[in-house]
């Protein structure tokens, strides 16, 4: 196993993604405390670095090692993450009228979720720093990869979860042996008895963006989009925003991309989906001053997109206005019959998170954004299966 995967970490430095701050990435971190901001990765990327650095047996994100912050290969944590398949929906392109429309699926992760890509990534830190214990607030998806990569790796995990969320999220973290704690509410509020049960400092906290090895894993999906469209991306990227690694990540990749010269033409404008139920980015984006006056957050039955005060928020509209893409809010009361509506056309039982992103490309088409010849890729985040007794 080990002589499989590359030596090599081209990892450069870790620094506040608002001042740039320089923090030592040879020891465990959480945030930039200089501007309470998340930190960022780089690495030395330069032009005419050769995709040969990709060539590899690993079939997993680890294909991609030497753009991960992993120093010592060894430490790698893996249940075969990533690598997931990105093919043509015709019917539902059809029903959007549209010719070109595409679905990354992560259904096919350990644990049902593109979650599994970020907590191999974390976890394999833990693993390389010592690190025993460990803490997460989740919407859902997050905690059942986290205590699945915890249990490979002989990690105590800790796991802190919204009490409505369905009982198969709950069910999953314990079977992973993981211990669970139900907090009425929602994420935050998760975020905030995390916080009370690790005043001693005693866990790793694992929020999301509160630690910066997430974001890197979650990158690969940049990369694999890339890899498929062959460096000629879609004019469109459709992503259903909670805490928002998956946005920032993809983004950061295709610009790590253009740094190596990968990716030769535009960039896709990201549009950033929400449930009307949740839509901090919407809120924030039309009154970036008051909007927390006058939000009122509630759950959705997209579990991942209520996440109301998002850590990684500034960077999330980085993204928006650098892609020149936008935030399209949807309607929750409809995501149930468009989860049942891609079922039934192409096969999928997919999270309502993607079938989020396929309402969103409706609206967008119908008041004319989109147009009838752009390529567009829908992200479904996770599987449908969790989610059944709210959709049944
Ligand atoms: C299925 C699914 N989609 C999307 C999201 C939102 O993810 P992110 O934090 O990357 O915005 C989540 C988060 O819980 C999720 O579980
Ligand atoms: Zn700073």
């Amino acid at each position: 196993m080990k002589n499989s995967y590359h030596s090599g970490s081209l990892v450069d430095t870790l620094s506040c993604s608002k001042c740039g701050r320089i923090y030592d990435f040879s020891v465990l971190q959480s945030f930039a405390t200089c501007c309470e901001k998340p930190l960022i990765f780089s690495y030395q990327l330069e032009k005419g670095i050769s995709k040969e650095i990709l060539k590899t047996e690993q079939q997993s994100i680890w294909k991609y090692a030497s753009l991960l912050p992993i120093l010592n290969t060894n430490n790698i944590v893996s249940l075969n993450e990533g690598l997931t398949p990105i093919s043509k929906i015709e019917k539902l392109g059809a029903i959007a009228d549209l010719e070109n429309l595409y679905l990354k699926d992560e259904t096919g992760n350990p644990t049902g979720s593109f979650k599994a890509r970020g907590l191999s990534v974390a976890v394999s830190k833990l693993k390389e720093l010592g690190i025993t214990k460990c803490i997460i607030p989740t919407a859902g998806n997050a905690g059942g990869a986290l205590a699945a990569y915890c249990a490979k790796a002989d990690i105590e995990a800790t796991i802190i979860m919204p009490r409505h969320t369905p009982k198969v999220f709950k069910d999953e973290c314990e079977i992973y042996g993981a211990q669970l704690i139900l907090v009425d509410g929602l994420i935050n509020d998760c975020g905030n008895k995390a916080k009370e049960l690790n005043k001693d400092g005693a866990y790793f906290d694992m929020s999301t963006l509160k630690e910066p090895y997430r974001l890197e894993g979650k990158k690969i999906m940049g990369y694999e989009i890339a890899e498929y469209f062959n460096g000629d991306l879609p004019e469109y990227i459709f992503y259903p925003a909670g805490g928002g690694t998956g946005l920032i990540g993809i983004w950061k990749a295709f610009k790590e991309m253009m740094q190596m010269g990968w990716i030769k033409n535009k960039l896709p404008k990201m549009i950033a989906v929400q449930s009307s139920s949740c839509a901090p980015i919407q809120e924030a984006f039309k009154d970036p001053i008051h909007w927390k006056e006058h939000f009122n957050p509630q759950t959705s039955i997209a579990n991942g997109l209520a996440v109301p005060y998002p850590f990684g928020m500034d960077l999330m509209l980085a993204v928006i206005r650098e892609s020149n893409g936008q935030i399209c809010t949807i309607q929750e009361d409809k995501i149930k019959e468009n989860v049942l509506l891609f079922s039934k056309k192409e096969g999928i039982l997919i999270s309502p998170e993607g079938a989020a992103t396929f309402m969103a490309l409706k609206k967008l088409k119908e008041n004319g954004v989109v147009g009838k010849d752009d390529r567009v890729l829908l992200l479904n985040t996770g599987s449908g299966y969790k989610y059944i007794e709210n959709i049944i």
